[in-house]
């Protein structure tokens, strides 16, 4: 029988009550396809966000040498420490709108010799109540140097995204030659040495802007066609193949911006094809708005559903920015980027300094996994993306407030997708009664992604239904189980959340699941995120 015609026939004989017994315990299933190979996870699909905006750099990254807060040369010891602990693959800097106002020059040489600026946030009414500090007037502390070391530290990639709006193609060029230039080549090479660096930091990853039709300079996709070549026409590459990512729409649910991408791209084949070979990836931004009151931690079973069905837009998103793309680049040289996503609730509880920030909960828990499933269902497309962002701000994997850092919910879910990194990405069918919720309104109750790692295979599962666990066959095709290793993170209140006096609260716990064989039946608690670490024989 083939794949489709079993599911069919197995999902309606148990809609029936008729399935066979193994079938009949349960209520959902999740098949994995182990001959159905969709293209290799790319690590950097794990990637992460920091830009100069509220509490992240400074205090959450940056603290300074002589802080009390452990440090490792002014960088906050705790947060490398977990970096380094999630395998985090690259970061990008130093924003978002940001980078757009951001002069390099201010941020390397001697830092007390650095010139003090207005933040590009400045502007906020949020901030506009906060005291006077490095989230307003910017002292430049951390610059490329300390954002490197950052890095380095980590084990991530560095990801730079360059000001395209208030800055020159040849201010760009010397960004690349400060960081790139063989040792005592140039007196950029020289002035890195002294900032701490005679070797250099071989960046390939170089956004050309951000957000272009909007804070990046109020572009139209054509008018940044022709920044994109500009900034990109003969960048001194030092025998690099450098990856330069072209500035992609800000997706929302209700408007794909599609007219965007199609615009961009028209017109940078118009001059001629072969600047696809210039465009590594392009990228689009999509944060899953609030609902009900923009509260991160009030909110309905209806609200909880209608935040979930949100980011699963990301998926349709993806689809059609592909698919735009494909009508240009026919030769598919072009990868897609996501290098902003998350959920954006109504800032709250740690101050009006701490722009964007909120207390993540389960909530967001399962968006990050819904959409890092979604990830990984999507990998032969994508070459990177970044959660935005890494610290105190909107999605965010960390809370850190002067010596108190705690990890959030979301950490909790890039810690047990890891295990995807660099894996094959393998086709998965999921499929659980659907929950109706609001007037009229529906969301899938099962969903996630596997990948195949030599004799392992990870399955990654989500369960939507805030209060009913779902039993499920897990069916592997093509493969069997000889042990299986489950680690489940819920809580028994969807509201649930990790803070300063609760770090604990909710935290993933592991099972050994006492099962084998190529079928077997799983239950999957309410609200939850599983994963199956699955040992074949
Ligand atoms: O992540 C916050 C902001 O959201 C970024 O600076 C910008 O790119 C986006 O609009």
């Amino acid at each position: 029988m083939k794949r489709r015609e079993f599911l069919s026939t197995t999902l309606a004989m148990a809609a029936a009550g008729l399935a066979p017994r193994s079938a009949r315990a349960s209520d959902g299933l999740v098949e994995v396809l182990l001959d159905e190979p969709i293209g290799t996870i790319a690590p950097e699909l794990h990637g992460q966000f920091t830009e100069h905006i509220g509490e992240v750099v400074y205090n959450g990254i940056w603290v300074g040498e002589n802080s009390k807060i452990p440090n490792i040369g002014g960088i906050r010891k705790a947060l490398v420490d977990h970096l380094r602990q999630l395998r985090v693959p690259v970061i990008r800097w130093p924003g978002g709108c940001f980078a757009d106002s951001y002069n390099w020059r201010d941020g390397v040489g001697p830092r007390a010799a650095r010139p003090v600026r207005t933040n590009f946030w400045d502007n906020t009414t949020q901030l506009c109540k906060a005291p006077d500090g490095p989230q307003k007037y910017d002292p430049n502390t951390f610059g490329t140097a300390e954002f490197m070391r950052f890095c380095q530290l980590s084990g991530a990639q560095p990801y730079v995204a360059a000001n395209v709006r208030s800055l020159t193609s040849h201010d760009f060029d010397e960004w690349v030659e400060y960081c790139n230039s063989p040792a005592g080549s140039t007196t950029l090479a020289q002035t890195r040495a002294t900032d701490g660096s005679r070797d250099p930091y071989n960046v390939l990853y170089w956004g050309i802007g951000n957000e272009s039709w909007g804070c990046g300079g109020d572009f139209r996709p054509e008018e940044y066609a022709v920044e994109f070549r500009r900034f990109t026409s003969w960048v001194p590459d030092y025998g690099l193949k450098l990856r330069f990512i072209g500035s992609g729409p800000g997706a929302g649910g209700r408007d794909p911006q599609v007219p965007w991408t199609r615009g961009f791209m028209e017109n940078l084949v118009a001059k001629s094809p072969r600047l696809l070979d210039r465009l590594y990836g392009f990228s689009m931004h999509y944060y899953c708005g609030t609902t009900g009151k923009g509260d991160s931690l009030e909110y309905s079973a209806d609200d909880w559903y209608q935040m979930l069905w949100q980011a699963d837009v990301m998926d349709s998103l993806v689809n059609q920015h592909w698919l735009a793309l494909g009508d240009y680049d026919k030769e598919r040289k072009v990868k897609l980027l996501v290098d902003e996503w998350g959920a954006w609730h109504r800032t709250t509880a740690l101050g009006p300094a701490y722009l964007f920030s909120y207390v993540p909960s389960l909530r967001d828990a399962l968006v990050t996994a819904i959409t890092l499933d979604i990830f990984n269902r999507h990998a032969e497309k994508l070459a990177m993306c970044n959660d935005a962002q890494l610290v105190n701000n909107i999605n965010t994997l960390f809370l850190a407030v002067e010596d108190r850092f705690v990890a959030t919910t979301i950490f909790h879910v890039f810690d047990m997708y890891k295990s995807h990194q660099g894996g094959q990405s393998l086709r998965m069918v999921c499929d659980a009664p659907e929950i109706s919720y609001g007037a009229g309104k529906t969301l899938w109750g099962l969903a996630g992604s596997a990948s195949l790692h030599g004799k392992t295979l990870v399955v990654t599962v989500v369960n939507t239904h805030a209060r009913e666990p779902r039993a499920a066959e897990v069916s592997l095709r093509g493969g069997e189980a000889k042990s299986v290793q489950v680690m489940v993170l819920t809580a028994p209140d969807i509201h649930a959340h990790n803070d300063f006096d609760h770090p604990n609260a909710v935290v993933p716990k592991t099972e050994q699941a006492g099962v084998s064989g190529s079928r077997f039946t799983w239950t999957f608690p309410p609200a939850s995120v599983s994963k199956l670490e699955i040992t074949l024989v």
